[in-house]
């Protein structure tokens, strides 16, 4: 054997993949963790996804190879979600393409437009897969920071002070993953004037735009975003279907079109079981968010007391799936993170894994019934 590809040295395993080993080790050692570690929705989807999919099974002729770009029906459920949620037009035949999953769209999307050496602007902190698979490619990650005080703002001051001539993508995401940051459509504007000025291909990625949210918001709802910048978007936060793999790129036709280009020759397309369900949940109503939103909003009362209890701070201004908190003076978010887990079996994340700007942070989730989370409370000390 003449070795592994020199690509992989430039990435760790990822965190949870790791982490969730020795979790689930403890459990099955039976000690009681509670998870607030991950973001995986514990809720089923709604019962009519769960239907349409299982109607669909039964099929014997629903079990064949599927288009690769998703049947005509999903792309059209996509364009009327986007039409009725974010106020944007698509065309469901030419910018529109469905995913398994958002996070492979992050690979596919970077395949499609980087070479070694380009440069890639990524928030700090932020989604750990921008960095990894940029680094995969043999680009350079550049990292960005955003301003909690200005709803995530990018540092556009000092972005400009800086050589742009070799980025050639830049990964955007409100609600903002760990922060909580809303985002507005200001900065999202600011963010298209940027794009526009540097030749940066702008690429949101949009998974938790319902999810206690002041409004569900798309890069593609700014007059020029068009030209300029696609979209991410997922089922798995929003209708609580992240085991289902579900996802889509949204965006330019001709951008669209070299990404199936790359994706065409990795996956075979999505049983339709799953294309099904996911048709199902695009056309739930209003009620199905407010009612996720009233359950959100009582877990995160709960995560709140949970972090006054250990002394953290955190903004109650945020979105998404979970409390993003600043460690107290004279700890570490290690020590915080590993005293809960080993002495009361709590687990939750580190900030710094989602870069140097998270060092003096915890992430908690949202992602466990209040009971749990009371619990968790519980076995903290005043
Ligand atoms: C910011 C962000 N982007 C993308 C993803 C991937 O989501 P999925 O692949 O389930 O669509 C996640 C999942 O945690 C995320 O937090």
């Amino acid at each position: 054997m003449k070795g592994f590809s020199e690509k992989i040295e430039t990435v760790q395993e990822y965190y949870f993949s790791a982490k969730l080993r020795e979790v689930n080790q403890m459990i099955a050692d039976g000690k009681p963790v509670i998870n607030l570690g991950i973001g995986s929705p514990d809720l089923a989807p709604d019962p009519k996804v769960i239907e349409a999919l299982k109607n669909t099974a039964e099929n014997p002729r629903a079990h064949g190879y599927q288009s690769y770009q998703g049947i005509p029906e999903l792309r059209i459920a996509y364009a009327e979600f986007y039409a009725r949620e974010y106020g944007v037009s698509l065309q469901p035949d030419k910018e529109i393409l469905p995913l398994m999953g958002s996070k492979e769209g992050i690979m596919h999307v970077s395949m499609t437009f980087l070479n070694p050496g380009d440069e890639v602007l990524i928030p700090n902190p932020g989604y750990p897969t921008y960095a990894s698979v940029t680094n995969l490619l043999g680009a350079k990650p550049v990292y960005y920071t955003i301003d909690l005080n200005r709803k995530g703002r990018p540092d556009f001051e000092s972005l400009e002070q800086t050589d742009l001539s070799k980025v050639k993508l830049m990964w955007i995401n409100y609600p903002h993953m760990p922060t909580g940051a809303q985002g507005s459509e200001e900065i999202l504007k600011e963010l298209v004037d940027f794009a526009k000025k540097h030749d940066i291909v702008l690429i949101s990625d949009n998974p938790y735009s319902h999810i206690l949210t002041d409004a569900p918001r798309s890069i593609l709802s700014i007059s020029g975003a068009e030209e300029v910048a696609m979209e991410l978007n997922s089922l798995s936060k929003t209708f609580n279907m992240p085991g289902w793999r579900v996802g889509m790129l949204a965006g330019r036709a001709d951008w669209l079109q070299k990404v199936l280009k790359v994706k065409s020759n990795m996956d075979s397309g999505m049983f339709l079981g799953l294309q099904k369900g996911a048709i199902a949940a695009l056309g739930l109503g209003k009620t199905w968010f407010e009612d996720l939103d009233d359950l959100y909003k009582n877990r995160r009362k709960l995560v709140w007391k949970l972090a006054d209890k250990l002394g953290l701070k955190y903004e109650q201004d945020s979105a998404g799936l979970f409390v993003w908190c600043q460690v107290p003076e004279g700890k570490t978010a290690e020590e915080i993170v590993d005293n809960l887990l080993y002495e009361k079996n709590i687990f939750i994340t580190p900030g710094k894994i989602f870069g140097s700007e998270g060092n003096n942070y915890v992430r908690i989730s949202l992602c466990m019934p209040e009971f749990k989370i009371l619990e968790a409370i519980n076995r903290i000390k005043p």
